[in-house]
């Protein structure tokens, strides 16, 4: 194959290449297509347990520091976390766990004494950015295309030094 062929060649793969990428499914289809597409060419994530009650109670757990550290590294940690479930309709998976800082300050324990939350430091979130599968319309505005997207996940807390000190 010379040169000339070549470019030919290319040129005539490129739209088999961009239709078969943006290939449209009906809604019946959809579900499946991403779940084979994310098993083939992402791998997964670990989910972790949330919560159950994972809306309102947020708050720094200075006062409930139980005498023994806990066992989970998100508990014993000095800018502790849980993890709550986010849900997306577009994207697969639609639902994934995300870490949530509990405290704004760490958690400071000294000489033995009853813990306190300084804000001498910052809670502060470690993200990792994963690829999901966003469910985008066809030009036929009945179909859909899956696109991959990345987003950024919390995955834990890490304790910084604050930004200012006040
Ligand atoms: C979706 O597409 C498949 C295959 O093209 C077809 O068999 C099925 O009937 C369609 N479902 C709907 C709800 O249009």
């Amino acid at each position: 194959m010379d040169i000339k062929q070549i470019l030919i060649f290319g040129l005539c793969l490129v739209p088999v290449w961009t239709c078969r990428m943006n290939r449209c499914y009906n809604v019946s289809e959809l579900h499946q297509a991403a779940e084979r597409k994310l098993r083939s060419h992402y791998p997964q994530h670990h989910e972790f347990p949330t919560a159950a009650l994972s809306n309102s109670l947020a708050s720094c757990p200075v006062s409930l520091f139980p005498q023994q550290p806990p066992q989970h590294v998100r508990d014993r940690s000095l800018s502790p976390w849980r993890y709550v479930r986010v849900t997306k309709e577009d994207h697969f998976p639609s639902s994934y766990s995300e870490a949530q800082c509990l405290c704004s300050g760490c958690v400071l324990i000294q000489n033995n004494k009853h813990p306190v939350e300084s804000h001498d430091y910052n809670s502060h979130p470690v993200t990792q950015s994963r690829v999901f599968l966003k469910r985008e319309l066809c030009d036929d505005g009945r179909r859909y295309y899956l696109k991959p997207v990345t987003v950024k996940v919390a995955v834990g807390c890490t304790c910084t030094r604050a930004k200012s000190y006040n």
